[in-house]
């Protein structure tokens, strides 16, 4: 494996079935209140230069149960805000820390850390990938369908950040993945051409009801990434007819699974009733976060 994680594609599908499986038993080790002490006296540097709920907590909250320590650092806070290049403030932390993760602007930010660290770097989302989230979506996908091969999977919205990476892990563990988007928010080109290289079968359309029709999996996210700020009403006009609702719901399986990374915008990219509905499983998504993580510090950081 290598020592750093900035694109799913880092990862083989055995890593990832390996991480999966260490996250699976770290869920019901905790559910039975198991303690670990396996990253005892092991820190975890925490870059943001955007906000976050649930990767911040989720990763500090790893830390925390695996016996080791997190330390939150906002750009704005630390001398990388000031002016600090980013390659000295890597070679700065990895004389401190066991492990660098990182939310960044430009996935370049996150290279150059890459480049002048000696600790692993982890990718906390950038604006081409966001690796964690999908792990902890593998994760529970395997949870409610128990395999993922085969499955179709449908992604309606944005070809973002999120995007990028469920196309490789799509790629990786054979899943179909559809993208439906209006004309000119597909997702990266040369990430999809990376994902049809591992053998994915990815279908990039601009019809989100051909794309729900007999769809196992539904996933979407919001209109507006951080960053995409000053294009909010243009996108709201493009995305209007891209909302996960009970109408596009009916076209797909009857079990199928609804998902989103969060923060959700009701009444934007989902309906409020499909968030709160029987196929949603966007909590249970957002929990496995701290599993799925906790699995990969600890092998990235034994
Ligand atoms: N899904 C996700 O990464 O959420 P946060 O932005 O709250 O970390
Ligand atoms: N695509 C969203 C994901 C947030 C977790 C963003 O980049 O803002």
């Amino acid at each position: 494996m290598q020592p750093h994680l900035l694109s799913l594609a880092d990862l083989s599908y055995a890593e990832i079935i390996n991480i999966l499986d260490t996250a699976s038993d770290l869920k019901e080790k905790r559910a039975r209140g198991k303690t670990s002490s396996a990253l005892k006296n092991r820190t975890l540097a925490m870059l943001f230069e955007k906000s976050s709920t649930r990767t911040r907590i989720s990763f500090e909250v790893a830390m925390t149960e695996l016996g080791g320590h997190a330390i939150y650092l906002s750009y704005r806070d630390i001398q990388l805000g000031r002016g600090e290049s980013v390659a000295d403030t890597a070679r700065v932390m990895s004389r401190y820390v066991q492990a660098i993760m990182a939310r960044v602007y430009k996935h370049e930010t996150l290279i150059e850390l890459e480049k002048n660290s000696t600790v692993p770097v982890i990718n906390g989302l950038s604006d081409l990938e966001h690796p964690c989230q999908l792990l902890a979506d593998l994760m529970t996908i395997r949870e409610y369908k128990g395999k993922f091969k085969g499955l179709n999977f449908s992604w309606i919205g944005d070809g973002n950040n999120v995007c990028n990476s469920a196309m490789l892990a799509c790629a990786l563990t054979g899943m179909k993945m559809t993208v439906a988007c209006p004309e000119g928010y597909e997702p990266n080109h040369d990430v999809t051409a990376k994902a049809k290289e591992l053998g994915g079968m990815i279908n990039i359309i601009h019809d989100p009801k051909r794309a729900a029709k007999n769809a196992d999996i539904l996933y979407t996210d919001v209109w507006v990434s951080m960053g995409d700020e000053e294009e909010y009403d243009r996108r709201l006009r493009d995305f209007k007819n891209y909302q996960i609702n009970s109408k596009i719901l009916e076209l797909a399986k009857h079990d199928v699974m609804v998902l989103h990374c969060l923060p959700a915008h009701r009444g934007e990219e989902i309906t409020a009733e499909v968030v709160e509905g029987p196929n949603s499983a966007v909590f249970d998504q957002a929990e496995n976060r701290l599993h799925a993580q906790k699995a990969l510090l600890l092998k990235l950081l034994s």
